[in-house]
């Protein structure tokens, strides 16, 4: 694939870990961990942004978003897509997490029959940021159609880590990001179908990108 026009900022270089929570009282099974990234794109963030993340789970990265917004009286579009169908290994996900979490999942589980799209709901309202989050059921890579051209302020890739869908995504996506805008997504070093994953996707598609940790991040050129 020809390289995709990428530039490194030297804020960016500079700046502190992406880890580490503002709003450490959200308890969503979940593995999100791109707090300080999610802070540094509402930041620059305008009341006409566009944002977007691909791949909602159980809603722990959109509340995220949704409280970061809510803090900054911030009226940008933010968008969570997934495609919401229920799978056994998202059960798993329980184990991972403290105690009240596993209750609160057990609850989700038992009570909203196995329900993504409920479960994100509940989420949301939960926290009181129904009124942030835009929740769209489909495909991350056919969702990209419904946005024009450098329109998206930042896109977050975090569905199937595969070099495949990342690949693909990343693709869709590039176009709709806007010039200085930021495409991101997590699980980099991570390879979901042994043929190198993240990591793959996102070197053969950037001459720049910058990591920390599993997350990563490449800001569109302006020319
Ligand atoms: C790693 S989880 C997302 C984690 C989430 N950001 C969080 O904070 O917990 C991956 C999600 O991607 C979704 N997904 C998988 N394939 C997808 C696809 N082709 N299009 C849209 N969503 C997809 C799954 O349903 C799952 O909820």
């Amino acid at each position: 694939m020809h390289r995709l026009e990428t530039t490194m900022s030297s804020i960016e270089k500079t700046s502190p870990p992406l880890h580490g929570s503002r709003f450490p009282d959200i308890l969503i099974p979940g593995w999100f961990s791109s707090h300080k990234l999610y802070e540094r794109v509402v930041n620059s963030a305008t009341n006409d942004s566009v944002l977007v993340e691909l791949g909602s789970y159980f809603g722990e990265s959109a509340v995220y978003m949704g409280k970061l917004l809510q803090e900054r009286e911030l009226d940008a579009a933010f968008y969570t897509v997934d495609v919401m169908e229920w799978d056994d290994w998202m059960n798993e996900e329980a184990w991972y997490n403290t105690r009240q979490e596993i209750r609160d999942h057990a609850w989700l589980v038992a009570n909203q029959g196995k329900n993504l799209e409920a479960i994100i709901r509940f989420h949301l309202d939960k926290y009181g940021v129904e009124d942030r989050v835009r929740l769209i059921r489909g495909d991350s890579i056919e969702t990209a159609d419904r946005f024009a051209a450098d329109s998206v302020r930042f896109v977050y890739l975090d569905t199937t880590h595969t070099y495949t869908r990342v690949r693909n995504e990343i693709s869709a996506w590039h176009p709709k990001i806007e010039p200085g805008g930021i495409i991101a997504g997590d699980d980099f070093g991570r390879d979901d179908d042994n043929d190198g994953g993240v990591r793959r996707a996102v070197r053969e598609a950037f001459n720049e990108y910058t990591t920390d940790g599993t997350t990563w991040y490449a800001v569109k050129s302006d020319g």
